[in-house]
Formats: C-alpha cells, structure tokens, sequence
C-alpha cells in the first residue's frame, strides 16, 4: 500500500480551513501545508502576533485572529465574528499534563482547552461548516475514563495524565454524538478524528510523567505527526472515521484509516456526555447553540 503523503492531498483553491491553537507544533505545520495546496487559513491563536510571524513570508493565505479556546468568552468572540462558509473546522489546540489550574470560567484548564471550547467551538460555528469537521484526539483516549458526575475535576483530587487520557476520550466521544446528530438532520457535515501518534513537539513540554519520556525512541518528526491531521482534514472518508498512524500500534508512521478504541464508540455514554457537556457550558455561555438538541434527540 502507498505511504498517504502531503503529495496525496486534493487542491484546496477557494476553500476556507479554520485551525485552533495553530501558532506553532501541529497545527502550525498542518495550517502552512492548507495554505499551500491553496487553502484560505484561519489561524485561532493565542498570541496573534506570534502566529503572523509564523506564517509570514509563508506562500498561501493566513488570516490570523485571536482565539483562546479554554476562555468561552474567546470562543464566542471567535465565532460571533465569523461570516460566510468554513469548509473545514480543525480543532488542534491542546494541552497535556498540565498543573491543575482553573479558567475564567471556572473549569478545569485542561478539560476546557481540550474538550469543552472546542465542543462550544463546534456548536457556535457548526451552521456554517460545509465540509467537515476535524477534531484532533490521542492513541491515550483508549485509557480514557470519564466521570459523568465530575467531568471537570471538582470532587476528585486532580491528576494530570487521567484529565488527558479523559478529555481526550470525550474528543471521540463528541465526535460519535456529533455525527449520530448530523446524519440524523441529513447533513452531508462530517466530523472526523485524527491522532498524531507521538510527535516531538512541545505537547509534553510540563508533563512529569515516564511514560512519555519512555516512548521518546518512538516518536513522529512533527511532520509526520501532522500528516494525520492533514489525511483528516482531505482524505475522503466516512463520517466519525478515526485517522493515525499505520505502525507500532498507531504511534508511529503515515496515516491510514484506523478505528477508535471501544470505548470511543460508546453511543449510550456519547449521549450522556453531550447532555452533561450541554448542561455544564450552557451555565457558563448563557446562550449556547446546540445543534440538534431536541429535534435529532
Ligand atoms: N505531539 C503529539 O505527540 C500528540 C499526540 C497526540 C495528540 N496530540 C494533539 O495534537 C494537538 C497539537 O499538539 P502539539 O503536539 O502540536 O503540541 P504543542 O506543540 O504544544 O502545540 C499546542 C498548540 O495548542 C495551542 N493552545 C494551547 N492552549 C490553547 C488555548 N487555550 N487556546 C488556543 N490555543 C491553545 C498552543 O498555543 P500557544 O502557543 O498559545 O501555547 C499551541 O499552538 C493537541 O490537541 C494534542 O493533544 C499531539
């Protein structure tokens, strides 16, 4: 079988990509190879000034804006400010491992930046999605656990590497609900997972954790970690199709169509947790837009 190659990717002339936390790892590399194949690249960063230098120069076209998704309030200036279609949402922003720190809104940082912005990311701006929707999860997912009755970390002490593991698998969790509500609206929308494997980025820049350190020998270029995302974002596959690397337990390697662990295809827990996530962002965005939300069921 051929290795799926940037080389692989359709044009992407006249078509506009949103991409979250795309100043610098993944989804700086992910965004300059949009831009390339033609793509109009809405970058959502935090320091908008870091990311048009890391764009600049670049060939294609950048639009920078400023974005915090673990900030709701960001998330909903992001998405007020939006006109016109998006071909492809690409959520990337993501922490691992980080100290427990609460947001302006009250939540667990780490839940909020890896789950909860962008699941009101996705339902502010989903009316204008034409194409798909990408959210960027990890192999971790599959040691994911989450606690319905504590999604946010409130009662249980903290613990850094579980928040991942269980943010990550409320990723895949959001996107089996989310394309159980968009086929039952008849939407052509997918929403699709992508894992990096292990890339050497940034990501485990705070976390103490062995295993991390362990695996080092395994690790992606940030190349090809983004390559994932980038199959994702373009390969023609089916709706809540999962995206990783094709070696060592889909750690390592180009990217081929895989399957989420089982899990992630929990639809009675998909379900819960979306009611859950709905119940605690709606309290603190007032006025969320929830797709489907009596309709679909
Ligand atoms: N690298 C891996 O091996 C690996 C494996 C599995 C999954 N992933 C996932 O891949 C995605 C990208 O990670 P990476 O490896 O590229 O890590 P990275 O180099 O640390 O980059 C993370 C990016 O997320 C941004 N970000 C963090 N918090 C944000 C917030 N509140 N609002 C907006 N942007 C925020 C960062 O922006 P700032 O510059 O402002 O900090 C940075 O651009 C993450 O979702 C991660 O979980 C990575």
């Amino acid at each position: 079988m051929t290795k799926w190659t940037e080389n692989e990717m359709p044009g992407f002339d006249g078509r506009t990509v949103v991409i979250t936390g795309a100043g610098r790892g993944l989804g700086l590399i992910t965004a300059r190879a949009l831009a390339r194949a033609g793509a109009r690249v809405v970058l959502g960063v935090r320091d908008p000034a870091r990311g048009r230098r890391a764009v600049a120069g670049r060939p294609g076209s950048f639009d920078v804006r400023p974005l915090d998704v673990a900030d709701l309030g960001s998330v909903r200036a992001f998405a007020a400010a939006w006109s016109g279609e998006l071909d492809v949402l690409i959520h990337n922003a993501g922490v691992m491992d980080i100290p427990a720190a609460r947001t302006a809104d009250g939540f667990d940082r780490q839940t909020a930046t890896n789950y909860l912005g962008p699941f009101v990311l996705t339902n502010l701006l989903l009316e204008h999605v034409t194409d798909r929707v990408v959210h960027v999860t990890s192999q971790l997912h599959r040691q994911g656990r989450i606690d319905l009755t504590d999604l946010d970390w409130r009662t249980r002490p903290y613990h850094g590497m579980a928040a991942y593991r269980a943010s990550k698998l409320a990723v895949v969790l959001h996107s089996l609900e989310l394309q159980r509500r968009l086929d039952a609206r008849g939407s052509v929308v997918r929403s699709v997972l992508a894992s990096p494997g292990i890339a050497r980025t940034g990501l485990a820049a705070h976390s103490r954790s062995d295993i991390v350190n362990r695996v080092r020998f395994l690790t992606n270029s940030p190349e090809l970690g983004a390559l994932s995302v980038l199959c994702a974002a373009t390969r023609d596959v089916p709706g809540n199709a999962y995206v990783g690397p094709g070696g060592l337990g889909g750690l390592r390697g180009h990217p081929v169509l895989s399957r989420q662990g089982k899990n992630g295809l929990d639809e009675e827990l998909a379900g819960r947790l979306w009611a859950v996530t709905a119940e605690l962002v709606g309290a603190a965005t007032r006025a969320p837009e929830l797709p489907g939300s009596a309709a679909a069921g």
